[in-house]
């Protein structure tokens, strides 16, 4: 176990749910190397100064406002929720949402019963709508001016109806299964949510800046990657202008020449985006062969 603890990042990740497995492989993709503690609730770097710790998703953005931990991998939904309490209290905000993440995409969403009649938000006025976000849900309906009954539940929301403890719901959705499930139809919208790292500011942040900042690179240049491909092909030298138009998000391809063809070149390019079937069909018909898309692991602009 490391000894100076006083300098090190500490960042919490939620402890088992949707987030943790993708938050953990964005630490090792940005080089972090752990090992887990005996408790299983701290994950210590072993060649940077981080250390994770392992924590109830609603917990983090807490840890971070309290500067327990430096940063935290969680949903948008749980920090509005959050930062929106914060608000109500009259009290300061103390973290940001530093990056957006590209994973764990799900929305807060009115869950009501299947037979009730709904056109429009204000519908909900004068019913009892069950939530774990009352922050969120108590803004929205301030915004719309729409009064109604907030019951705050810490979980198991969706069966409340059924209970006879609300008339609707407000929770998070993902596949819609959960609703479904409880006959509860999917009605509006208020939050679409994904994962997002959150910090303190950096004034905060003292000798662990540089740290926090090399991290913070390193991480825009994974998620950059993430989408990334590098394609290889051969084109007639005709055909280059067409084929530059269709490869996707990408800058200057390199023209190589090829031994013995005159008529022929090799373009190698890096696509910021995905490269998909349709592209390279396009591209066959565009007159490139032999194409390869490979992956790209790491890039540092
Ligand atoms: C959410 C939500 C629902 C479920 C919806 O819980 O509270 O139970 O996911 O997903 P579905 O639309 O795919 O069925 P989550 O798993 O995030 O757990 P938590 O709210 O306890 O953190
Ligand atoms: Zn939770």
């Amino acid at each position: 176990m490391p000894t100076e603890t006083e300098e090190r990042i500490k960042i919490a990740v939620q402890k088992s749910g949707r987030l943790t497995e993708h938050s953990l492989d964005l630490l090792v993709r940005c080089g972090l190397s752990y090992s887990r503690g005996r408790d299983q609730l701290i994950c210590y770097g072993e060649n940077m100064p981080v250390d994770v710790l392992l924590v109830r998703d609603d917990d983090i953005p807490g840890l971070v406002q309290e500067q327990v931990c430096d940063l935290g991998f969680v949903g948008l939904n749980i920090v509005e929720e959050r930062r929106l309490s914060l608000v109500a209290a009259g009290e300061k905000v103390e973290f940001d949402v530093l990056s957006t993440l590209t994973f764990g995409h799900c929305r807060l969403s009115f869950g009501v019963p299947e037979e009730m009649q709904y056109s429009s938000s204000e519908d909900l006025a004068g019913l009892r709508i069950a939530t774990t976000y009352p922050a969120i849900v108590k803004d929205y309906l301030a915004r719309n001016s729409l009064n109604a009954s907030v019951v705050k539940f810490s979980g198991a929301v969706e069966i409340a109806p059924s209970l006879g403890k609300a008339d609707v719901i407000c929770d998070l959705v993902s596949s819609g299964s959960t609703m479904r499930a409880h006959h509860l139809k999917e009605v509006e919208t208020i939050l679409e949510s994904e994962a997002v790292l959150i910090g303190g500011s950096e004034e905060t942040r003292g000798s662990k800046a540089t740290w926090i900042a090399r991290l913070l690179q390193r991480l825009q240049g994974v998620l950059q990657v993430k989408e990334s491909k590098y394609i290889m092909l051969h084109a007639p030298r005709s055909a280059l202008p067409r084929i530059a138009e269709l490869l996707p998000g990408s800058e200057a391809p390199t023209i190589l020449p090829l031994e013995g063809r005159t008529d022929l070149v090799a373009v190698h390019a890096v696509c910021r985006e995905n490269v998909f079937w349709e592209t390279l069909e396009l591209l066959k018909e565009a007159g490139a062969s032999s194409m390869l898309v490979l992956p790209v692991e790491k890039m540092l602009a």
